[in-house]
């Protein structure tokens, strides 16, 4: 084939390739968050990255930057609009409303999908990635609000994060609401209203003297957000789980309509990456797109990309560990049925064990074991099987240890 006819090795604009040591934090990350949100009781469900595109147009689900500029929607060969889900809450809530009445409730529910959005790629911004979704169905309870934000802080503290690390912006749609009903009294436009949202969101992003002239323009005037009642509530609540980090922010907006009540955003305190890292609220009515009844929920979503920044910043990044305990090289290449042979018993007895096939140099075969980051190495050669001896060495110390073929099970698997 000609250079020209080649195709590229890379990925598509703004996805990323998982090679084992990116899967391999992926699996960490989605692990540590797995077995917190158990800790508190919620259960795991699925769906598919395939909706209807209706489901994001909906009024009252909508995010019109999301729903008309990122949303990657596309005709199926019915004819029927199809979208890649660009979040998981429309589709969480359609699922709690099609079975309501056999749910029961509270209704605890986690999910860690991969979501799409038709972005433009930046640091902390891709167009796929993996999302931990959480979220608490059929309360009102501001424990609830205060059970959601406190899972969000125990997974920063699973990561490692202390709590100088992040911080939790608590927001409110009714101190919004308010707001709005003094801007429509001082006759501002819907338009400049909604600038004004866009500029609050804008916290950090630019000059805080020239946000807060505009912001002022806009407004025909100073204008104040102020700490809701829920909002001092949750903090207490959260006060007396000994979470100090959490503090009301009039500029905390989030960009969907569905939310009603808290909102909030987790920012990474850390000069260099100091920016949100996820965020969430309460939306009461969401599931009253498909239900006469609605029922309230409350959660959050995580990204795995900003996650990762976040850890990486601290240090706080596991070193990669395959699973694989040892690589089974071969001396010449006619043992290969010997070394073959190894590696089945070592397997059969629970040990991970990878076999080189004796194709390439002994050297290159170590090579390849230390590319792999396996942390041992046997090698099989004609006195090793007539002794039934093997050295075990380990690939990061060169240190060497001789033992008999039965114990070496036992070695591997008492690590
Ligand atoms: P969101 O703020 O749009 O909220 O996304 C949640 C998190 O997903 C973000 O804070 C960020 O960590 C990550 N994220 C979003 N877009 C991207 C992107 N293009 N690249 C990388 N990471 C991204 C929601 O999606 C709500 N549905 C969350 C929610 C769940 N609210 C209640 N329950």
């Amino acid at each position: 084939m000609s250079k020209k006819e080649r195709l590229s090795t890379e990925a598509y604009k703004g996805v990323r390739d998982f090679y084992p040591e990116e899967q391999a934090l992926l699996n960490y990350l989605t692990s540590v968050m797995r077995s917190v949100v158990e800790r508190v009781g919620y259960v795991e469900y699925h769906a598919s990255v395939l909706e209807s595109a209706e489901l994001y147009r909906a009024k009252g689900a909508e995010n019109e930057e999301l729903t008309n500029e990122q949303t990657y929607t596309f005709l199926d060969r019915g004819g029927r609009e199809v979208t890649l889900r660009p979040e998981m809450t429309p589709t969480v809530a359609r699922m709690v409303a099609a079975k309501r009445r056999e749910l029961g409730f509270p209704l605890r529910l986690y999910s860690i999908p991969n979501v799409f959005r038709y972005e433009r790629p930046q640091k902390g911004r891709l167009r796929e990635h993996w999302q931990l979704n959480v979220d608490l169905f059929g309360s009102r309870s501001l424990y609830a609000d205060a059970e959601i934000i406190g899972v969000a802080y125990g997974i920063m503290r699973a990561f490692g994060a202390k709590e100088s690390d992040f911080e939790i912006r608590l927001g409110s749609r009714n101190a919004l609401e308010k707001l709005d009903m003094e801007l429509i009294n001082r006759e501002v436009s819907s338009e400049n209203r909604k600038k004004i949202r866009v500029l609050l969101d804008k916290k950090g992003k630019m000059s805080e003297g020239e946000r807060q002239k505009e912001l002022e323009q806009l407004a025909n005037g100073p204008f104040e957000i102020t700490e809701t009642a829920d909002i001092v509530e949750i903090r207490r609540i959260l006060s007396d789980l000994g979470v100090t980090n959490a503090t009301f922010d009039p500029n905390i907006v989030r960009g969907f309509d569905y939310y009603t009540g808290m909102i909030f955003e987790v920012f990474d305190t850390h000069p260099s990456n100091n920016r949100s890292l996820f965020g969430g609220g309460r939306y009461d009515n969401l599931t009253a797109l498909f239900d006469d009844e609605p029922t309230p929920g409350v959660g959050f979503g995580m990204g795995d990309v900003t996650l990762r920044d976040f850890l990486a910043v601290r240090g706080l990044t596991p070193p990669y560990r395959p699973p694989t305990h040892v690589y089974v090289a071969v001396a010449t290449p006619e043992l290969v049925g010997g070394a073959w042979a190894l590696a089945a018993e070592l397997r059969q007895q629970g040990v991970n064990a990878a076999l080189d096939f004796g194709e390439r140099k002994l050297g290159d075969q170590l090579k390849t074991a230390s590319k792999h980051k396996i942390p041992y190495l046997i090698v099989v050669g004609q006195n090793e099987i007539a002794s039934s001896n093997f050295a075990v060495r380990n690939l990061e110390t060169g240190e060497e240890k001789t033992l008999a073929r039965e114990q070496l099970a036992a070695f591997f698997l008492n690590l």
